[in-house]
């Protein structure tokens, strides 16, 4: 679909997003591992976790949802049914690794997972390379590396794995096939990433350690009854990070409440930081924080990959944030962003220099040396592929510089963000929807 994205006055506001996009994934796959019920408040409604609630109900988990949001979910105790079809991911590379793990184990049944376009360009050999090692079954394309691809629940054990890239999905889909495994599971990692799925297995009673041992976090999980426990989800700090990329740019404050900011998602408020941005980040009382952002002078920024999966997801907003300071950025050691929803360093560069900004590839990230156009000129055309991220970013990027931006698959927005779209007419942008062809 494409959307012609207008910039108006930016006007300061106070708003909220939508829960946390992984914290939301893994509050729903736990059903297939929880006995008991549970109550989970403030769930995304976002289409990547829309598809990981169809494949929890495909699988027989009973959700029922309340007036004011919340869902009630009754866990399966590993009683899983085996769905009836192949079981569609939608663009969503967290459901399908994850679900990879989770099922893995699952004797008896036979599950059949696939996606979008993108989706069945993205290797999956990280994971299924693996979960094989600990005796699982799992056929795709590319010799078993490419969606769809097919899991036959099998009798798995144990192994001790230091993962090759930091991935937290990686991790995440063999600690889930662990809880299923004769042995204890030992998942290795030297660059630490999001800590979610150890808290929630945490926090569900499963049998899970973590340890440090020299420069390497040590985390071992056995076979465990999971308890469910209600979940409170809360903001998501890579959608709030748009808006707030937003208050940076424009001559504007904007506070964004409730945002998570635990380990390893906060590194862009640090990268922000570090450029000169004008930020108020208050504890909220509930374990999270609102942050407050307004207009900054900024100075460029020099990354090296140190810590990268703790703002991976935020490269293309801080690339776009960058294009507005003095001096040259420059993104470097995040060969990863090769295998997001696309391949994120050509997206974002292709997408900055439709706004005349200068910037360019490395193998490894981008530079960005800045906007060399004039403010509000014509009308320019961004080619999104159908990345969430990018579309936000362009649109956001529009704000700042004026005029009128015509963005070819902006839909993907509520891959993420379902909200996005009227948080931008309410800080004085406009979206036109302008047909349905992609
Ligand atoms: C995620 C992990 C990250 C991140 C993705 C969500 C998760 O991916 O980029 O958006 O919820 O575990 P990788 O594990 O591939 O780094």
């Amino acid at each position: 679909m494409k959307a012609t994205v207008t910039a108006g006055r930016a006007i300061g506001r106070r708003l909220s997003v939508p829960g946390d996009k992984s914290i939301s994934h893994r509050s729903l796959l736990l059903s297939l591992l929880a006995e008991g019920s549970y109550r989970v408040f403030g769930l995304s409604s976002a289409d990547d976790v829309m598809a990981t609630y169809r494949l929890v109900e495909a699988l027989g988990v009973n959700i029922t949802s309340l007036d004011d949001g919340t869902i009630s979910i009754v866990g399966l105790g590993r009683e899983v049914r085996e769905p009836q079809d192949v079981i569609d991911v939608g663009n969503s590379g967290t459901l399908i690794r994850l679900a990879s793990g989770l099922l893995s184990p699952m004797e008896g049944s036979t599950f059949i997972l696939t996606g979008d376009a993108s989706i069945r360009r993205r290797p999956m050999a990280r994971v299924a390379d693996p979960l094989r090692k600990m005796g699982a079954t799992i056929y795709g394309r590319d010799s078993g590396n490419l969606a769809p691809l097919a899991i036959v629940g099998s009798r798995l054990r144990s192994i001790e794995y230091r993962l090759p890239v930091a991935s937290a999905q990686v991790k995440s889909a063999i600690l889930f096939a662990g809880l299923g495994a004769e042995g204890t599971t030992v998942v290795e990692e030297s660059e630490p990433t999001r800590s979610h799925t150890e808290e929630m297995l945490r926090a569900f009673g499963a049998d899970i350690s973590t340890e440090r041992v020299g420069d390497r976090d040590r985390i071992s999980v056995r076979q465990s009854i999971l308890n469910a426990n209600d979940i409170h989800v809360p903001g998501d700090p890579s959608s709030a990070a748009f808006y707030i990329a937003l208050g940076l740019i424009t001559n504007t404050e904007i506070a964004v409440d409730g945002i998570y900011l635990g380990p390893q998602r906060d590194g862009f408020v640090d990268i922000f930081k570090e450029m000169g941005a004008k930020l108020d980040i208050v504890p909220d009382g509930n374990g999270n924080y609102n942050i407050t952002s307004r207009s900054s002078y900024l100075n460029s920024v020099t990354t090296d990959g140190r810590d990268a999966a703790s703002y991976i997801d935020e490269v293309p907003i801080i690339a776009t944030v960058a294009a507005l300071c003095g001096g040259v950025s420059e993104f470097r050691g995040l060969k990863e962003l090769r295998h997001k929803e696309s391949d994120r360093i050509k997206t974002t560069v292709s997408m900055l220099k439709a706004f005349e900004v200068e910037c360019g590839e490395y193998e490894d990230g981008l530079y960005v040396a800045g906007f060399k156009g004039s403010q509000g000129s014509g009308v320019r055309f961004v080619d999104a592929q159908f990345d969430h991220r990018i579309a936000m970013s362009a649109a956001i990027l529009t704000m700042a510089l004026g005029g009128s931006t015509v963005i070819d698959g902006f839909d993907a927005v509520s891959t993420s963000f379902p909200t996005f779209i009227d948080l931008f007419r309410s800080v004085g942008g406009d979206v036109t929807i302008e047909s349905s062809a992609s």
